[in-house]
């Protein structure tokens, strides 16, 4: 069904303290105003029209796609005259839906009750019922149907006391919806023009007024304060976790995970405690991350162990392989099948193939490592003259002694053995023994030192 989705996204966000517009604040690692848009996309809606604030191009920039019409509203008069302002853009014929930019967990089961509710020609509010309805619209009936919406601020007691309250989201058809807010006016306790008095407007033209509730209470909660963002945040990692482990995950403690992006998991995958993920991160079968590791747009083969305290980012691991602990995988590493890299190893813009091992204490940088290598203690690849980047390639089989350092562009062929400590400036031949140091020497009869009496 053909759908127009208004977001009102223009408020100021003053409790939130922050040069940084409101709806852009950050909840699983993505804008307020990118879930909103998210989960309007998952509605099929045609055309999304933002209304956005002065100073908003920030907004504007942030999150522009070709589905979505902006709607500047300055100055700010209200929630009625916000959704005046993406009238023009939106189709006649289909009704329309009201979100807010800062209601960033509000599900598509609960709105497409709401958009069924509201059928071709009726007002569909989402509502609920609170203990505490405090500061929120009220929605008043007479024989149990609605006939208007009364604001906290302009409320009487009895009106306070109903605890049935106004979410802001509704559905309402579009012709009458453009018929209806130029005509309200702003004689009311904030001076603003209420979108919530089109519900008094469509009683008296006979239009239907329905509601719908959400299927949970923090759908509708909004962000206007960093206490409120951190509450939401851990609304939805619990969400995230309780998905997980519902598709077959072990978590060691789904308080303590926290998915920023997209996880997919493969069966039997374990993931200990205060682990974070970014972006979009694959673990494939048998994948155990140990505890403290953040993985960021990577995938783990099969059968791999990420022990604790490891950071990937934008990298491959292959299957069997056993990453850490204290490992740092940077963007461009790809790693084959049973690779070993061990504590205090950085890799970046490298591929190391099958069997592989660096176990202690490496840089690896823009490098080509071939299979059954290993990579002694303190093995550098000097990459870098301080202007350019150069690659050092290490084929099959070669065996790179401890505090190594490969001054690259460098190859070390096939089956070599370097000797602990060399500095490696030119080919090393494949098969052979590359030594670069100085001879050993002993001197018979040294005495050390010794200190001198005074006076
Ligand atoms: C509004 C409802 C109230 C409801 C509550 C739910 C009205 C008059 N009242 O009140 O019944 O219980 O939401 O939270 O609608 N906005 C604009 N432009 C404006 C004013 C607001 O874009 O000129 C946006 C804000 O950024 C915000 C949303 O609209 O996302 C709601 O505005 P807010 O001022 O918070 O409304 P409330 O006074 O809480
Ligand atoms: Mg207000």
């Amino acid at each position: 069904m053909a759908l127009n989705v208004v977001i009102l996204a223009a408020g100021q966000g003053k409790r939130m303290h922050s040069d940084l517009p409101k709806v852009l604040h950050p909840l699983a690692g993505k804008p307020l105003l990118g879930h909103v848009l998210d989960t309007a996309r998952e509605l099929g809606a045609e055309k999304i029209c933002v209304v956005y604030g002065h100073g908003g191009e920030q907004v504007r920039s942030a999150l522009n796609a070709p589905d979505i019409a902006w709607a500047l509203q300055e100055p700010q008069l209200g929630t009625g005259h916000a959704v005046l302002q993406a009238t023009p853009t939106a189709v006649p014929s289909a009704p329309t839906l009201v979100l807010y930019g800062d209601v960033p967990l509000i599900r598509a089961t609960t709105l497409r009750r709401l958009i069924e509710a509201a059928g071709a020609g009726s007002l569909a509010l989402l509502t609920a019922h609170l203990d505490d309805p405090q500061g929120y619209g009220r929605i008043v009936r007479v024989a149990g149907k609605v006939t208007r919406i009364v604001e906290e601020k302009d409320a009487d007691d009895a009106e306070r006391a109903i605890r049935e309250i106004n979410t802001g989201i509704l559905v309402a058809p579009t012709a009458a919806l453009a018929r209806w807010l130029p005509t309200l006016g702003n004689r009311n306790a904030q001076g603003e023009y209420y979108l919530t008095d089109i519900v008094a407007l469509a009683v008296a033209e006979g239009v239907p007024v329905v509601t719908a509730q959400p299927d949970e209470v923090w759908e509708i909660e909004g962000v206007n304060s960093k206490l409120q963002l951190a509450a939401l945040e851990r609304v939805h990692q619990r969400n995230v976790a309780g998905q997980l482990m519902e598709a077959g995950v072990t978590l060691s403690d789904p308080a303590r995970i926290d998915v920023r992006g997209q996880l997919s998991c493969g069966r039997d995958v374990a993931i200990d405690v205060n682990c974070v993920f970014e972006g979009r991160v694959e673990l494939a079968d048998k994948v155990v991350v140990g505890a403290n590791c953040v993985l960021k747009n990577c995938r783990i083969g099969s059968g791999t162990r990420i022990a604790p305290f490891c950071h990937i980012e934008d990298a491959a691991v292959g299957a069997d392989s056993i990453i850490g602990p204290y490992a740092r995988l940077r963007p461009g590493t790809e790693l084959g099948r049973d690779v070993h890299i061990g504590n205090f190893v950085e890799i970046k813009n490298s591929t190391i193939a099958d069997h592989s091992k660096a176990n202690h204490l490496a840089y690896v940088g823009d490098a080509t490592i071939g299979s059954r290598v290993n990579l002694g203690a303190g093995t550098i690849t000097c990459n870098y003259d301080g202007a350019n980047k150069f690659r050092t390639v290490i084929e099959d089989d070669v065996f790179i002694g401890s505090d190594t350092q490969l001054v690259a562009p460098v190859t070390v062929g096939r089956g070599a053995t370097l000797g602990a400590g060399t500095t490696l400036t030119r080919d090393a031949p494949p098969d052979q023994l590359t030594v670069s140091r100085a001879k050993q020497v002993s001197v018979a009869g040294w005495k050390r030192a010794v200190k001198q009496k005074k006076g």
